[in-house]
């Protein structure tokens, strides 16, 4: 029986793609690891049981990474990271967990020769400096201006190099930021989550960028469906580059503050007081963004704002 393994998987986007795995399969099984429990992993376990094993430990560990892939690892979504706040916080945390463990794991994978389909979720973060063009596209340069986005791009660049050799079939995207969060998390983006999922749980939120910051978006559900779609195109299917970008909107934080508060379910405040050290992490990132790629495979981002609040709110009331 084939399984396959996700990394970062008591994360955000670890349990929601599981979710999905077991949900439209029943023979389905997933092999979950992160660094510890979370409470995210009790919804999943109460529906899903005894098809999820659930493995703590390091990925920086090349000796854990080789345990987790045996010949039966038909799939890999490697979610794990120190995401950008934090990794530019703490050097060597990042370095190992966004830099080491990828290669320990397409190490292991290699080595299980299994050669499984595997999926990385990249970033908007590998784009920046002082010739980023206005609008950004897949052809667009690469020059992260963080430590999460540098290993973003050496994660793809190795994941296409194992492709080519024939050691696993590689698939990248570079995701937006992905909202609305359940909780926060170090990423200099999570403002665009924290906008929608405060007010809306009666909290005031301060918002740490101004008004004017823009960044791509993508909902969690339109989220999940392109990471799956990923995972289950044919071998071959990137043609001669596995990195793609992901699609996305890019409405302004002041934007996102006005549909929060003009769409009659928020119970809270918004106020804004930009923090230098968010500023200068997400100033440098895209803007206007194409994934023209995604859409000819059939990936598509969300309408609108408006439509993210909505499916949220109607995800709350269950
Ligand atoms: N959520 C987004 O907006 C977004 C956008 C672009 C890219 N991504 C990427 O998608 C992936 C998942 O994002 P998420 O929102 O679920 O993040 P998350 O922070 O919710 O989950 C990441 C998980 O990785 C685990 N982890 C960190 N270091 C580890 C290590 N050394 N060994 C084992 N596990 C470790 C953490 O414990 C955490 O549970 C990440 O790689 C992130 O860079 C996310």
């Amino acid at each position: 029986m084939t399984t396959t393994l996700i990394t970062g998987g008591a994360g955000f986007l670890g349990v929601s793609v599981a979710h999905r795995l077991l949900s439209r399969d029943p023979a389905a099984r997933v092999h979950l690891t992160d660094l510890a429990e979370s409470p995210r992993l009790a919804a999943l376990r109460a529906q899903h049981g005894g098809r999820i094993l659930f493995t703590v430990g390091d990925l920086g560990d090349a000796g854990f990474c080789r345990s987790l892939v045996d010949a039966d690892t038909a799939g890999v979504f490697h979610f794990a990271s120190l995401v950008s706040g934090g990794a530019e916080r703490d050097f060597p945390a990042g370095l190992r967990a966004n830099v080491h463990a990828t290669m320990h794991l397409l190490e292991a994978a290699r080595l299980a020769g299994s050669i499984p389909r595997f999926v990385f979720p990249s970033s908007i973060a590998t784009f920046g400096g002082r010739d980023l063009p206005r609008v950004v596209d897949d052809a667009t340069a690469q020059h992260p201006q963080n430590s999460y986005g540098v290993a973003k791009v050496l994660g793809e660049q190795l994941i296409h190099d194992y492709t080519r050799k024939g050691f696993l079939h590689g698939r990248s995207i570079r995701l937006p930021a992905i909202v609305v969060r359940d909780e926060p998390n170090s990423a200099a983006s999570g403002y665009a989550s924290g906008l929608v999922r405060e007010p809306l749980a009666g909290r005031a939120y301060v918002c740490p960028v101004t008004p004017e910051t823009r960044l791509p978006i993508l909902s969690i559900q339109r989220c999940v469906d392109l990471l799956v779609a990923l995972a289950d195109l044919p071998p071959g299917a990137l043609g001669d580059w596995t990195a793609i970008n992901g699609p996305g909107i890019s409405p302004s934080a002041g934007e996102i503050a006005a549909a929060v508060q003009g769409s009659g379910l928020a119970r809270a405040a918004i106020t804004f007081a930009p923090d230098p050290a968010v500023m200068a992490i997400v100033a440098a990132w895209p803007k206007d963004w194409r994934a023209e790629r995604a859409a000819a495979l059939g990936l598509q981002a969300d309408p609108s704002i408006g439509a993210i609040i909505s499916e949220y709110a109607a995800g709350l009331a269950g």
